[in-house]
């Protein structure tokens, strides 16, 4: 069975209007992969409502599988999707049920005066019964509620074999076993598959014995020969979108921020050495690295692979695309303007500069502090007052 907790379509609560296009074309794909795969149920996470709930009931007609959500209504008290699904899997009668998680943003997603959400733990204890009565053997709850919030419905709700939740980075304390359900979440952003083997247990008391496994989705993992095509094709079509807005955005002025930037060969000026060691790094590389994967001008990647900066227009533009590729100086020591203020006193979080852009899924790389010779290289004994 392949079983979703939410927060598929899109990655954030709203969408500004500069990213629709895009989010547009990777719902589409997302729709088309899960058709392609297949999916026994979908819960509707909170991320997924960040076009308006009307706006996932038209998708519903592309869906080749059911979505789901147990506790979202409409303020007359009628639920938007179905509560829950009942299938089977080896001769098991399995019901899956969706919780959405209750806090969510109404103002910020179109139309959400529209929705009401009710208290997953009650909505649970009542699903669980329904489930059961209508002759459910295994119980799966598919959900974004974060980690502890999960506690709380199996807490609340005896009777849920597994839930299957969508929250970042807390698979280090997982899973667990509480008031007899197996608690598993999985990050977002399809970075990881779930791999979870169900069986009775062999003392004849039938309960379920649980053989969990995370398989992360490496790069060296092949292709779907019918999926992989598809994401290659959108990103193509993204890059498009992406290259036209970039080439028509006004370059971006940092004075409106208060600070300026000055771009590594400014700094190199009076700090010869560093620009040199600087050249050799792969971190003045880092944008080549996007041109080779003709993703320069997405925004997901120019982030760390660039100095990019938001004040005016919050666009990304060619002018400063080009002067602030890669890593910049300034990505790690901070503005120029502020070192020029300050006389030198350069502010720098040092424990916390690597990993912004270092973070685990990303990079290997660890022992951070030790490679700083090697990311930004001594001698300098040639800075000098100007
Ligand atoms: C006009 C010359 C000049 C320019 C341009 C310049 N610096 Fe400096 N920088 C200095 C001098 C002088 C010092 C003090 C050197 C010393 O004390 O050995 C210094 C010190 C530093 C230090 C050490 C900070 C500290 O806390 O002592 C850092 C980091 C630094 N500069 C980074 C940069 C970066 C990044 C840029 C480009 C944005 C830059 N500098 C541009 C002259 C300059
Ligand atoms: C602004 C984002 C960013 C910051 C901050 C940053 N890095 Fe990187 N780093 C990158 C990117 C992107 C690459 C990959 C460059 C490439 O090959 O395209 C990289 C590559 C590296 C590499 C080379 C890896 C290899 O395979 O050769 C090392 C080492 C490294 N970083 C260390 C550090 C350290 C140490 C710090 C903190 C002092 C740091 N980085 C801070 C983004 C960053
Ligand atoms: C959160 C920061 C971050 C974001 C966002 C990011 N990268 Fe990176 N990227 C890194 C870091 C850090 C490395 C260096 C990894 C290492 O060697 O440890 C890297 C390395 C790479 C490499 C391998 C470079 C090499 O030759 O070894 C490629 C390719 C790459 N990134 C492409 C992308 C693309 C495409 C995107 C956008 C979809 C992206 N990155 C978004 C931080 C980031
Ligand atoms: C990937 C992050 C990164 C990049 C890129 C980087 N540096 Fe550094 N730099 C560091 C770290 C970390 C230190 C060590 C700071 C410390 O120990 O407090 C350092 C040290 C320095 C120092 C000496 C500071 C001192 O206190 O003596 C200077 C000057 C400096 N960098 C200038 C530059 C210049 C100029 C560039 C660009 C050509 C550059 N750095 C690029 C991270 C970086």
């Amino acid at each position: 069975m392949f079983v979703n907790g939410g927060n598929l379509f899109f990655k954030r609560e709203s969408i500004p209007p500069k990213l629709k296009p895009k989010s547009l074309l990777l719902c589409d794909l997302l729709v088309e992969g899960y058709n392609q795969i297949g999916c026994d149920a979908l819960n509707v996470g909170a991320y997924d409502l960040s076009l308006g709930v009307d706006f996932l009931l038209d998708l519903e007609y592309k869906l080749r599988f059911p979505l789901i959500s147990a506790n979202l209504y409409d303020r007359h008290g009628r639920r938007y999707f179905r509560p829950y699904v009942l299938t089977e899997a080896a001769g098991v009668k399995v019901g899956i049920f969706g919780l959405i998680r209750p806090k969510l943003k109404f103002s910020r997603i179109p139309q959400g005066y529209k929705l009401a959400v009710r208290s997953p733990g009650q909505e649970a204890a009542e699903i669980v019964k329904e489930l059961r009565a209508n002759g459910a053997e295994f119980v799966i709850l598919a959900t974004d509620l974060n980690e502890r919030s999960s506690r709380r419905v199996a807490r609340s709700a005896p009777g849920i074999d597994l839930i299957v939740g969508t929250s970042r980075r807390n698979q280090i304390s997982l899973p667990f076993k509480l008031n007899g359900a197996f608690v598993t979440h999985l990050d977002r952003g399809g970075k990881t598959i779930g791999h979870l083997e169900v069986s009775r247990a062999p003392d004849g008391t039938g309960s379920w014995k649980f053989h969990n496994r995370f398989v992360p989705l490496k790069v060296s993992i092949p292709d779907d020969p019918v999926v992989g095509p598809l994401v290659k094709a959108t990103l193509a079509e993204i890059a498009k979108l992406q290259k036209a807005d970039v080439a028509s955005a006004a370059p971006e002025d940092d004075s409106a921020c208060g600070k300026a930037y000055l771009g590594a060969e400014a700094c190199g000026k009076c700090h010869p050495d560093r620009l040199k060691g600087w050249h050799k790094t792969a971190h003045s590389r880092a944008y080549e690295t996007l041109v080779k994967d003709k993703r320069q001008f997405d925004e997901d990647c120019v982030v760390c692979h660039a100095l990019v900066f938001e004040c005016n227009n919050g666009r990304l533009d060619r002018e400063n695309l080009r002067k602030f590729a890669g890593v910049q100086c300034e990505s790690c020591h901070g503005p120029g303007s502020v070192h020029a203020e300050t006389r030198g006193q350069a502010a720098m979080d040092t424990g916390r500069v690597c990993t912004r852009c270092h973070t685990p899924e990303r990079s290997e790389i660890d022992n951070f502090m030790a490679r700083i010779q090697q990311i930004c290289p001594t001698p300098d004994t040639s800075a000098s007052r100007p």
